[in-house]
């Protein structure tokens, strides 16, 4: 059977094209229900708004939040049921936005993340020490409404929360139709590694949230306090490595090759043809 030079041509760049969707296609994101991804944004970080209109084109991870039944003080019944969690970063330092729904504003209404520090595994209840397990510190981010700021806290068990003598964390929050955003800022890396949790892109780690509503009963009590709230467990978190345009290379690459083997042979079958 013979094939004109076009045919040849077309099936060599078929076969190109092939190639760089093979080179072009995104690997399927795993864990994605069970893990906060920050995208890696180029310019401004929407640090100081959870507001901010970028946070809309940001995918939000959803978590089922819990009332905390495991110590005393427990509590049975928490207001916070579900919390989502968007999360960005620019190489430098990270935001993460935690959004949940409240009925009311109150001087007293509280939210925290926590993670754990260094190698060694912690409970998610505050690196409680559990039998035969030692475990490690936590760290735990801190905003209080009325304090209108971001605490840098350190645990490792009950009765051992501390606020650190450096703090790094930044904390805002915004009220607004039944809904709290609490934004939480930090350097991935910090000075502190004994104390800070140190966030490498590309690697999951774990993050565990809190939420406190600040309302008080009748009586003037407020409804949820210190142990009393609505907890997580341990969920992931991950700061995505910046994207990875190797595949394009080789795929430039391939185009560039195909295009000279073309070249050459349609020269050569051109000289055949005219011999
Ligand atoms: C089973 C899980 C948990 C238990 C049993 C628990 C228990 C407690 C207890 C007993 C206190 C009183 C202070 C102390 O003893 O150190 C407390 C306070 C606190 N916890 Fe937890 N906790 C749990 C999970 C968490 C998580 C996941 C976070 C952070 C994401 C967190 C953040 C805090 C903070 C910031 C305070 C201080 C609140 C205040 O000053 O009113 N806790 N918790």
């Amino acid at each position: 059977m013979k094939h004109g030079v076009s045919e040849i041509a077309t099936g060599v760049i078929g076969g190109v094209l092939l190639v760089m969707g093979f080179l072009a296609v995104e690997p399927v994101a795993a864990q994605e229900s069970i893990a906060v991804r920050a995208q890696m944004v180029k310019g401004l970080l929407p640090a100081d708004d959870p507001n901010a209109a970028v946070w809309s084109s940001v995918a939000p991870a959803t978590f089922p939040m819990s009332p905390q039944v495991h110590w005393p003080t427990r509590i049975l019944e928490a207001t916070v049921r579900d919390l989502s969690v968007r999360a960005l970063h620019d190489g430098t330092n990270v935001t993460i936005l935690l959004e949940y729904a409240d009925p009311s504003e109150d001087p007293d209404d509280a939210a925290a993340i926590e993670f754990m520090v260094g190698d060694k595994k912690a409970h998610f209840a505050h690196g409680q020490p559990m039998a035969q397990v030692e475990g490690g510190p936590v760290n735990i981010w801190y905003w209080k409404n009325k304090d209108a700021k971001g605490m840098d806290m350190n645990a490792k068990g009950f009765g051992t929360l501390s606020v650190q003598t450096h703090q790094d964390v930044k904390a805002k929050g915004a009220y607004a139709n039944g809904t709290w955003k609490v934004l939480f800022t930090r350097p991935l890396a910090t000075e502190h590694p004994e104390e800070d949790t140190q966030i490498k892109t590309g690697g999951f780690i774990n993050i565990a949230f809190a939420v406190w509503d600040g309302k008080k009963d009748i009586s003037g009590e407020l409804k949820e306090k210190g142990s009393q709230k609505a907890i997580s467990s341990w969920w992931y978190f991950r700061a995505e490595a910046p994207p990875d345009y190797s595949g394009y290379y080789y795929a430039a690459l391939a185009v560039g090759l195909a295009f000279g083997f073309q070249f050459i042979l349609i020269r050569k079958l051109k000289k055949g043809q005219s011999a």
